[in-house]
């Protein structure tokens, strides 16, 4: 799969890290970054009052989550329950994705 990428981006005049970068920072408007912050760690993205206490909202890391997990999170259909949007994203664009986060994830596995 990986051969194919290459493949497939080498010719281009962006390398296919600067690809998967792009699409983690820019996706069909909404950034993941603006959620996932830079590596897609754990995030505060701001705070709220339940029962008068001050609780964080907090972002999941989506460092170590899998990619049947990943690319399902992705493809579902998102309720009102979640503030994730929904991305038509294909699956090449889901894999580079994965891949483009998994850097991230060296040696904590
Ligand atoms: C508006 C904020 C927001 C944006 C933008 C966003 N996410 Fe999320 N994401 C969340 C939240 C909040 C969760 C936690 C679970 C939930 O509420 O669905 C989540 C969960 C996930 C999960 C599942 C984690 C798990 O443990 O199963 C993955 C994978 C993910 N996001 C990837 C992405 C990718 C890739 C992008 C960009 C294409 C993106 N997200 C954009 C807010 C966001």
């Amino acid at each position: 799969m990986l051969f194919f990428f290459i493949q497939l981006f080498g010719a281009d005049f962006i390398t296919f890290k600067e690809y998967s970068k792009m699409l983690y920072e820019n996706p069909r408007g909404i950034s993941c970054k603006k959620c996932h912050g830079n590596d897609g760690g754990e995030q505060i993205l701001g705070y709220y009052t339940k029962q008068g206490v001050k609780t964080p909202y907090i972002i999941p890391s989506i460092q170590n989550v899998g990619f049947e997990r990943f690319k399902n999170s992705l493809l579902q259909y998102k309720d009102s329950k979640t503030i994730m949007p929904n991305y038509s994203l294909t699956d090449n664009e889901i894999l580079a994705l994965y891949n483009y986060i998994q850097q991230f994830n060296k040696g904590k596995k």
